[in-house]
């Protein structure tokens, strides 16, 4: 039989591939809240503009609002042969109010109506990703200010490099994450503007108001132009690039604590809750939520460069490619926010190992550049001298089977005649990190000031 919605010129009715290939219910019926409140808020217009009566109005709003609680009370008959959200609403809005369901539709398309409903879904995404952020940075935060003068190795090409503090290496992602937040504030800033109304691609004849379905829908404005907003799907990719980035974030951290949770290593241990056991080695306890969290961005990336491969080379306005945009942010969406609340849970639970971070802190030469900054400051060497005395002292060291600090006073002054014995203060690996109170560095009151800044800012 012939569509119901749209059927009037065809004799024939699909074939059932076609129905399986161009059906969207299966995955749109999530934005059923949203399109009942894009509906609602488009009757109450259409009333206020004259263009319904009130009391076919008043109806649509009733029905919609039954369609709603039989969604949300599991019993809604969803149909594959009406497609999408959009013709399932309706059409059980039919069956319920009558003849005046027939004209909720107008002055509206699905077009415009499909991307008002996906502009509000993914606006509560970024509500819900900034919140997922603020829960997560308050758990670096707390870590940092436990730890803001425990020192650990810093590390650039994961060999030794400096002694930082622990609580330095948190901020580093609180840092991180803020930008994130950030980037999710700005996109849903730019997406809150109301397609709603474009209609089909060029506006419409009747007298709307979309000033006021934009109010009442929560957006700032209306769109300007009606074709771009029944062809935009920015927001959806803006939406995935910030979720690509923070899940980029998060698999860094993710490959952090993989590392750090080794035998070899043992800067953490995870907690219980985020470990597994293995089935045939009883020792182990293997960082599974990590090594997932390092994965998850290659799920989150592979959504965004999809839908961008969608939208590439599209000629304005809709086509049904643009169907295929809604699976990939949803499941990036979903993806993102278990993402999150499993590396908050991770993070809030792990226990750095203070001992073991300090004598890694203490090894590796770790102190070499405090040695050289110390030849410039007291013995007034020039930088590149100073760098090559104290790679001889470090070769001698490496030689001798010690590090920096073991050397003694006589072995130092085989290189360099001028070094006294004060030297020796600023080989430790405290007064390394103590030194360091250039804004931005590791000194634990420079990090005391940032768990202070963020703090208030997060309060
Ligand atoms: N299910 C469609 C989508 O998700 C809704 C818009 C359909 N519009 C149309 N003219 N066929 O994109």
């Amino acid at each position: 039989a012939a569509n119901q919605m749209w059927g009037g010129r065809f004799a024939e009715g699909p074939d059932a591939i076609m129905t399986a290939i161009n059906a969207s219910i299966g995955f749109d019926k999530r934005l059923y809240a949203q399109d009942i409140a894009g509906s609602r808020a488009h009757a109450a217009m259409l009333a206020a503009t004259g263009i319904l009566t009130n009391k076919d109005a008043e109806a649509i709003g009733k029905g919609l609002l039954t369609v709603l609680s039989e969604i949300e009370g599991g019993n809604f008959p969803f149909r594959t042969d009406l497609e999408d959200i959009h013709m399932n609403v309706e059409s059980r809005l039919k069956e319920i109010i009558g003849e005046p369901a027939g004209r909720l539709h107008t002055a509206r398309s699905r077009n415009d109506q499909v991307a008002v409903d996906f502009r509000l879904w993914v606006r509560d995404q970024c509500d819900a990703a900034i919140s997922g952020l603020t829960e997560l940075m308050k758990a670096f935060l707390s870590q940092a200010e436990a730890g803001a003068d425990w020192v650990m190795p810093g590390f650039t090409h994961l060999q030794t490099a400096q002694p930082v503090t622990w609580g330095h290496h948190m901020m580093a992602y609180v840092e991180m994450l803020a930008r994130d937040r950030s980037r999710f504030a700005d996109a849903r800033a730019r997406m809150n503007e109301c397609p709603l109304g474009a209609a089909a691609l060029a506006g419409t004849s009747f007298p709307i108001d979309r000033h006021a379905t934009a109010q009442a829908l929560g957006f700032d404005r209306p769109t300007a132009n009606s074709l771009d907003s029944v062809s935009d799907r920015d927001f959806a990719l803006e939406f995935l690039s910030a979720s690509s980035i923070c899940a980029m974030h998060l698999s860094r951290f993710a490959e952090e604590l993989v590392i750090w949770s080794s035998a070899q290593f043992r800067f953490v241990r995870l907690s219980d809750k985020w470990t597994t056991g293995s089935s045939i080695m009883p020792q182990k306890k293997n960082p599974d939520a990590a090594e997932l969290l390092r994965a998850k961005l290659g799920r989150i990336l592979g959504a965004t460069v999809a839908l961008f491969t969608i939208m590439k080379g599209l000629a304005l306005t809709y086509s049904k490619d643009m169907q295929e945009d809604k699976e990939q942010v949803f499941d990036a969406a979903d993806t993102l926010m278990l993402a999150l609340a499993a590396m908050t849970g991770m993070v809030t639970d792990m226990t750095a190992n203070r001992e073991v971070l300090a004598q890694a802190a203490a090894s590796g030469f770790s102190t070499a550049t405090d040695l050289a900054d110390w030849l410039v400051r007291a013995l007034g060497l020039p930088f590149r001298e100073a760098h090559h005395v104290t790679g001889t002292l470090v070769a001698l060291a490496e030689s001798k089977g010690c590090d920096l600090p073991d050397l003694s006073l006589a072995d130092m002054q085989s290189v360099h005649t001028g070094i006294r014995a004060e030297v020796f203060d600023v080989l430790g690996v405290e007064n390394s990190v103590r030194s360091r109170t250039s804004y931005g560095g590791t000194a634990p009151e420079q990090v005391r000031g940032q768990v202070a800044r963020w703090k208030a800012a997060l309060a």
